[in-house]
């Protein structure tokens, strides 16, 4: 049987890492990886392949940045070649970007079997590039693998139900594995001279709050007023945005340490020994959790309600005094129910496409 693996953007080369590692162990699957180079810079993509070991990709088809129609565009075309030219018997995709998209729309036209991993997300709001790209690419796909409940009763308000697995999430599995290494490998703490749960961590990239700078100064503003440390690894787009709406003022403050973004290893790092994380990623919120730091989310809406309603993240959007506010009202929740599986949801999903593909 013959995989082929579309990947671009960072958080897809941490989830596709613990499935190729899967697939690898397993004779019967030959894996074709496609980077379509959503993401270029060392820092978000090179790192990444190194650090968690996955193969080079086989095709690399060096998109780049552009419009949405654009990027995703160049991206449909170069892909129906490689998958012309490749033939496998099944396209995976990994959760909502761009590549997602393009990937799906490509291996549905040519009548090719498609896998989506981080199946079944909804943040129920259509302005989000990310709930587009999910909602056609779950209407797209033969199998579904979905990492919570919340994700399964999703599918099923929308007529899907064939095919939908709840396997519990995969970047659980990567941070079970790499965690350990990760704080043996990382001198980050060291570097930044911070100690541990006594500094924040906070990302911000949604185009949502980027692209808006009343909600981008406001995000920021808040950072300048907490008490304690602040890491900001900077995105390459909130940089831009950051200098385009002359913004680094607000950044500049000594107990904001801006970083490069980081690779996984010293992100796992900093993340655990976090106070609290400010983030508005959604791989981020999930991390927090399966790492039992608290979070707040700089989102007015988000995927993964269960670790709202657990009280370990709490939705505050981009106010400044909410934002505030809450860091300081933060308390421990006693309970921590498993969200996102047990860590083995990369097996199952591979026992899962083996048998589906025999069946087909
Ligand atoms: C993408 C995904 C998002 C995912 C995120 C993780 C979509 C719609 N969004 O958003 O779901 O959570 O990746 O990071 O696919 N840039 C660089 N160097 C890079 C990559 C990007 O400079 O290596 C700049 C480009 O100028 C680009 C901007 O960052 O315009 C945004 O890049 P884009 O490819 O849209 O992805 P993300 O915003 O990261």
């Amino acid at each position: 049987m013959k995989i082929l693996t579309v990947v671009g953007a960072r958080p897809q080369f941490i989830k596709a890492c613990m499935l190729s590692k899967a697939i690898k162990s397993n004779s019967k699957i030959e894996e074709v990886i496609v980077h379509t180079g959503q993401h270029y810079d060392d820092n978000m993509s090179a790192v990444f392949f190194k650090q968690l070991n996955l193969p080079k990709p086989d095709y690399y088809l060096g998109v780049g940045s552009g419009s949405h129609g654009k990027q995703t565009a160049k991206m449909l075309v170069e892909l129906e070649k490689v998958m012309i030219s490749v033939n496998p018997d099944i396209v995976l995709v990994y959760g909502d970007t761009n590549s997602t998209l393009a990937g799906s729309l490509a291996a549905s036209k040519l009548h090719i079997p498609i896998a989506h991993v981080e199946s079944g997300l909804r943040s129920f709001n259509k302005k989000m590039p990310e709930e587009i790209n999910r909602l056609v690419t779950d209407h797209l796909s033969n199998w579904l693998f979905c990492p919570s409940k919340a994700a399964t009763e999703n599918l099923k308000r929308e007529g899907i139900v064939k095919e939908v697995y709840l396997t519990g999430d995969i970047m659980y599995d990567s941070v079970l594995y790499y965690k350990p290494l990760a704080l043996q490998q990382s001198t980050i703490l060291h570097d930044l001279s911070l100690k541990k749960n006594n500094y924040y961590l906070s990302t911000v990239h949604r185009a949502e709050n980027t692209d808006e700078p009343e909600r981008l100064k406001s995000i920021l503003e808040a950072l300048q007023q907490l008490k304690m440390d602040v890491v900001l690894p900077l995105h390459p787009r909130t940089k831009s945005k950051v200098n385009q709406f002359k913004l680094m003022e607000l950044i500049s403050a000594p107990h904001i340490k801006i970083v490069d973004p980081l690779n996984y290893f010293d992100m796992l790092t900093v993340a655990s020994q976090a106070n609290v994380i400010l983030t508005d990623s959604g791989g981020l919120q999930k991390e927090a959790y399966m790492l039992k730091v608290p979070c707040i989310t700089l989102r007015d809406e988000t995927e993964w309600i269960e670790t709202l309603q657990t009280g370990w993240n709490h939705l505050v959007g981009a106010d400044t005094q909410q934002i505030v506010d809450t860091v300081k009202a933060i308390q421990f929740p006693k309970e921590h129910p498993p969200l996102f599986g047990d860590g083995k949801t990369s097996q199952k999903i591979n026992e899962i496409l083996v048998e589906g593909f025999e069946r087909l």
